[in-house]
C-alpha cells in the first residue's frame, strides 16, 4: 500500500517504538465510556493485538505504558502484566516500563510517555503545552523527567529516583499530548510521537486540536528524522 516513498521506507523499518497510551482505557476522562466502542480494557488490548499482528515479523516492536494503560498510574510505571502480554504472544514485541532507556542498533533511546509535559507547561512560564519539544529541552537541562510532586503526574515514592535523566540519550521520545513534533537539542533528537486518535469530545471541550496520524521515522545510520503523514486517511 501507499506511494513509492512509503513502500520504500516501509521495507527498511526495523523497529517500532510505541511510547504509551496503547489503548484508550476506561474512566480516564469524564464521560469517556460514551465514546468507546470497546468498554472492556482487555478487549481493547485484543483489538490492538489484532492490528499489530498485521506488522511483519522482522520488525521488532517496543511497547510502553502511559496514563491510559492498565498498569499502575504512578510513575515510574511497570510494564504490562502477564495477562495483557499474553494477548500479544507470538509477536516480535518487547514490553518495557515508563520511562525506559533502550538501545536500537547502538542508538540510545530514552522513551517516556510524557504525562509531566503538562506539569512543566503549567509551572514554567515560557513553556506551552502545545510545544512539547521545547519542554523536552528543559527536561534534559534539568536532568529530570518529572520533578513536580502533587501536580498532574502521579509519582510513586521509590527509594531510587527513576525519573532522573542520568544517561544522555541519542533520541528522546515522548507522547501524551497528541502532537507531532521533531527537534534537536545539543545533538539529541527530540520526538513527540503524535497519536492515532482524532479529536475526542473532551479535547473539543478544551478547544484542543490533536495532530493525529503522523509517524516520525528515524534513520538510525544517519540520525535523520522525517515525518510521514497518514492523517489524510482519516
Ligand atoms: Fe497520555
Amino acid at each position: 500500500m501507499g506511494n513509492s516513498r512509503q513502500k520504500d521506507v516501509a521495507g527498511k523499518i526495523k523497529y517500532i517504538v510505541i511510547p504509551g497510551d496503547v489503548v484508550d482505557g476506561i474512566g480516564i476522562y469524564p464521560q469517556q465510556d460514551k465514546e468507546l466502542s470497546i468498554v472492556d480494557v482487555y478487549r481493547q488490548y485484543e483489538a490492538l493485538a489484532d492490528q499489530l499482528s498485521l506488522i511483519p515479523d522482522h520488525i521488532s516492536m517496543i511497547i510502553q505504558p502511559g496514563n491510559h494503560d492498565a498498569v499502575r498510574p504512578a510513575e515510574p510505571q511497570p510494564t504490562f502484566e502477564k495477562e495483557i502480554q499474553d494477548l500479544f504472544s507470538g509477536m516480535n514485541m518487547t514490553f518495557v516500563g515508563n520511562p525506559c532507556y533502550f538501545s536500537l542498533h547502538g542508538v540510545e533511546v530514552l522513551s517516556y510517555h510524557g504525562q509531566s509535559l503538562l506539569d512543566y507547561a503549567t509551572n514554567i512560564q515560557h513553556l506551552k503545552y502545545n510545544e512539547p519539544v521545547e519542554t523536552m529541552k528543559v527536561m534534559l537541562r534539568k536532568h529530570h523527567l518529572a520533578p513536580t510532586y502533587g501536580g498532574y503526574t502521579p509519582l510513586a515514592p521509590e527509594h531510587f529516583d527513576y525519573m532522573v535523566i542520568n544517561r544522555i540519550p541519542d533520541i528522546f521520545v515522548t507522547g501524551h499530548v497528541h502532537l507531532a513534533q521533531i527537534s534537536d537539542y545539543r545533538g539529541i533528537t527530540l520526538i513527540n510521537a503524535s497519536s492515532w486518535q482524532t479529536q475526542t469530545s473532551y479535547q473539543k471541550m478544551l478547544n484542543f486540536i490533536p495532530d493525529s496520524g503522523k509517524l516520525p521515522i528515524v534513520n538510525l545510520k544517519s540520525g535523520n528524522v522525517t515525518m510521514m503523514d497518514f492523517s489524510k486517511k482519516f
